[in-house]
């Protein structure tokens, strides 16, 4: 069975078709990120103008490379939230549109349980997992009994580990988006700095906030000018705090929860030093880490059409009727 995925819950308009859940025919991206660049961070309404203008031909270039005709879908599989909420809209307005003319069926998805789905594409995992999504607008662990039975273990507290990234970048004046450009330059960093997550009342919380005041408080301490090397060192220090405490909650939650699969979500899951630490980390405790090829870390419509597909199987459907979630 062929799965038209739709994703466009941020700044990427993201269209794939993907057989039986598992082989990735086509997965086009195109992203509004540039018209957002110089303020900073992503304009909603900006992001939602964007994924207008890209839904369409995203769709036709999907349906092209992967050699397909849209009379050969089978499935329409379409986040629905949480994300913003124009740009949501367009989404799945659009696979509404698809499903209704083409008289086939829809299946609303769950953006952050579609960042879980990610690693399962190219690999076999079976259940139960710990799920650990790290993205620009959230920080969670799941334990994951099936593809319909998700239980949310703990969540950030206030900022998502993808936004403290961007936040801690622009008090650097690094750019944004923030994460590949802390990880760069913390590759120069000296281990001297140290900062800390703190401890919250519930064990698999987090919080990113306070690490970030830290942060500006540290560079406010410069001066007006502050040097690269002292850039470099924060970066470095601030990495080493928010991943040694990410990989300490994600493997702690799998012994307490007695699997040994960790299988991890979402943008900041590009992060090479945070792929590190997971498996050093997991190593000692006989525990194995799924990760995802980046492209698949990053939102995109494969792992929508691929959770789609698997809960297609199991029997689930949307209405036409179905409406966004934004929060
Ligand atoms: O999953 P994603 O594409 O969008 C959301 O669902 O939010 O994640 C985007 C986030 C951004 O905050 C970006 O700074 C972060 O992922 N990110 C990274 C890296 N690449 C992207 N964070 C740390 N290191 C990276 N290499
Ligand atoms: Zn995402």
């Amino acid at each position: 069975m062929l799965t038209l995925g739709i994703e466009t819950s941020c700044d990427e308009t993201s269209v794939s078709v993907v057989e039986n859940g598992k082989n990735v025919l086509s997965n086009i991206v195109s992203s509004s990120l540039s018209l957002h660049k110089k303020y900073g961070g992503v304009i909603p309404e900006i992001a939602s103008r964007a994924q207008l203008e890209f839904i369409y031909p995203a769709a036709c270039q999907a349906l092209t490379q992967a050699k397909v005709s849209i009379g050969d879908i089978g499935l329409v599989s379409v986040t629905y939230g949480p994300g913003l909420n124009g740009s949501l809209l367009v989404g799945l307005s659009f696979a509404k549109a698809i499903s209704f003319a083409q008289n086939i069926p829809l299946i609303g998805i769950d953006h952050i349980k579609a960042h879980l789905y990610a690693p399962l594409l190219c690999q076999k995992i079976g259940f139960p997992f710990v799920g650990l999504v790290v993205s620009g607008g959230h920080t969670s662990l799941f334990l994951v009994k099936d593809f319909d039975n998700f239980t949310l273990l703990g969540q950030t507290v206030d900022d998502a580990i993808g936004e403290a990234f961007d936040k801690v970048a622009k008090i650097l004046g690094l750019g944004y988006p923030g994460g590949p450009l802390i990880e760069k330059i913390a590759l120069k960093g000296n281990p001297e700095m140290r900062f800390s997550c703190g401890n919250l009342e519930k064990k698999f919380d987090f919080s990113f906030s306070g690490i970030k005041t830290a942060v500006l408080y540290r560079v406010k301490g410069q001066g007006v000018r502050v040097k690269q090397e002292y850039k470099a060192d924060i970066a470095y220090a601030f990495q080493e705090a928010v991943f040694d405490d990410i990989a300490k909650k994600s493997i702690l939650a799998c012994v307490m929860k007695r699997t040994n699969s960790l299988v991890v979500g979402g943008g900041v899951a590009c992060n090479k030093r945070l792929r590190q630490k997971l498996h050093t980390l997991a190593s000692t405790h006989n525990i194995k880490v799924y990760l995802a090829k980046p492209e698949y870390c990053l939102d995109n419509a494969a792992m929508v059409a691929g959770l789609g597909y698997r809960l297609y199987k199991k029997g689930m459907s949307s209405r036409l009727t179905l409406n966004t979630e934004p929060t």
